[in-house]
């Protein structure tokens, strides 16, 4: 059997536990399984009661260990939330022998982080290098095997509370699940929905979920920034429920079912009935009112990371516009209203990147779980792949893990 990489996507309003299995000759991933699951105990993203949270991720694995007819013993992890802080600090290391090698690599990225000094309450997520620098040749991608004395870089470093980190762990050992690694969720969302022309020309990368709106700005092909915002479909749904008076439930069907984020492209005089309460009969609502409603908050969701894009300079460097996904970005008329705020092209974007991806996973919702198939897949070392399936010792990600953390 071939060797398998698992995901696990903890939303704030669903688990997914996603399987792929490494092809025959490495170069891709094939989706074998999946099992998903309304998630409980989260909050803009985190986990706050560690009991529900649990639970929630051991149906999720029951499922997709039905599917695939086997034992799911580690994966991949995506986080997200307000604890998430990014920076661009350098390093600099004189270079051995003359001719940069991996350990030198390695020395310089402990360099970096040696400077920024930080805490045992810190977890470094990843370190991204943006260019490094061979003496005075600038913008080098990949400086291995040139000659020198000094090599210095500028990275992207990503880090969260490691409380966030520690909650997750508590999480999976209580499924018998060890940690394969863990991922920025908008980094791992970008892997599947993205290609690299739009991560070359510049592109804001938008997942709208239910908890938390995550960010991620590329140009030159290298991530530039991240950030999250607790505002997203989740704050949609309680405006719907606040604007015509109905319970959350009911409000995230009558988003899902008659929403548009756009009220001009609702202006047919369209009618639909909503519940009363009290035993009272339904009510007649217009759409483009819901709809109304429904624009406000997108709209502002798109103003304040316009902001973002305005203060940091970014708004000029998004050759190829705007991506929209996450469950969020379903909405008709979405596309529309970003490209009418940004004044950028702006596209959805489905998760891909995998062979055999069908049905429920083929929606922007998946593109966090399925972006972590593809992150795990992208990072890890050729020589790695092999072994056995599911149940297998997952000595070679940790390996790789311990070096790129
Ligand atoms: N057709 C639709 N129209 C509008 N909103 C939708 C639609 N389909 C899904 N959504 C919204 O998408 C959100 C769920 O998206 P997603 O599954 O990406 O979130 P999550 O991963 O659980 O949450 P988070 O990433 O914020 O922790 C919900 O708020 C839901 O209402
Ligand atoms: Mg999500």
């Amino acid at each position: 059997m071939s060797t398998s990489i698992v995901a696990l996507d903890i939303g704030t309003s669903k688990i997914a536990v996603i399987v792929g299995a490494i092809t025959d000759d490495n170069e891709g991933i094939e989706l074998i399984g999946h099992g998903i699951s309304p998630s409980k105990g989260l909050q803009e993203g985190i986990i706050v009661n560690i009991d529900q949270a649990t639970t929630a991720i051991a149906h999720a694995k029951k499922r997709a260990e039905d599917m695939i007819g086997g034992n799911i013993d580690s994966a991949f992890v995506g986080v997200s939330g307000k604890h998430i802080s990014s920076c661009t600090a350098d390093g600099r290391v004189r270079i051995s022998r003359d001719m940069v090698s991996d350990t030198d690599l390695r020395r310089v990225k402990s360099s970096v982080l040696e400077r920024l000094g930080l805490s045992d309450d810190v977890w470094v997520l990843h370190t991204l290098p943006k260019e490094y620098i061979v003496d005075s040749r600038r913008g080098i991608q990949d400086p291995r095997g040139m000659t020198g004395t000094f090599l210095d870089t500028l990275m992207h470093v990503i880090t969260c509370d490691s409380n966030l980190v520690l909650n997750i762990e508590a999480c999976l050992d209580r499924c018998q699940l060890k940690m394969d690694g863990v991922i920025l969720e908008q980094y791992a969302s970008a892997q599947a929905v993205l290609d690299n022309d739009e991560l070359e020309l510049g592109v804001c990368m938008i997942d709208i979920g239910h908890g938390t709106t995550d960010i991620a700005i590329f140009f030159k092909g290298a991530l530039q920034h991240v950030f999250t915002m607790p505002i997203a479909g989740g704050t949609v749904t309680s405006d719907v429920a606040a604007y015509i008076n109905v319970t959350k439930d009911q409000a995230e069907l009558i988003k899902k079912e008659h929403g548009c984020a756009l009220a001009k492209l609702a202006q047919s005089g369209e009618e639909l009935f909503v519940p009363s309460t009290g035993g009272r009969p339904e009510r007649k609502i217009e759409r483009e009112n819901l709809s109304r409603a429904i624009e406000m908050r997108y709209q502002e969701i798109f103003e304040v990371i316009k902001g973002v894009l305005e203060k940091n300079g970014y708004l000029q460097n998004l050759g190829a516009g705007i991506v929209l996904t996450g469950g969020g970005s379903r909405i008709e008329g979405l596309v529309d209203l970003a490209e009418e705020v940004f004044d950028r092209t702006a596209r959805q974007g489905m998760p891909g990147g995998v062979a055999s991806l069908h049905g429920e996973l083929q929606r922007p919702d998946h593109a966090t779980g399925i972006g972590l198939l593809n992150y795990a897949h992208r990072n890890a070392p050729d020589d790695k792949y092999g072994g056995n399936i599911i149940n297998r010792t997952v000595r070679w990600v940790k390996s790789w893990y311990d070096q790129s953390f």
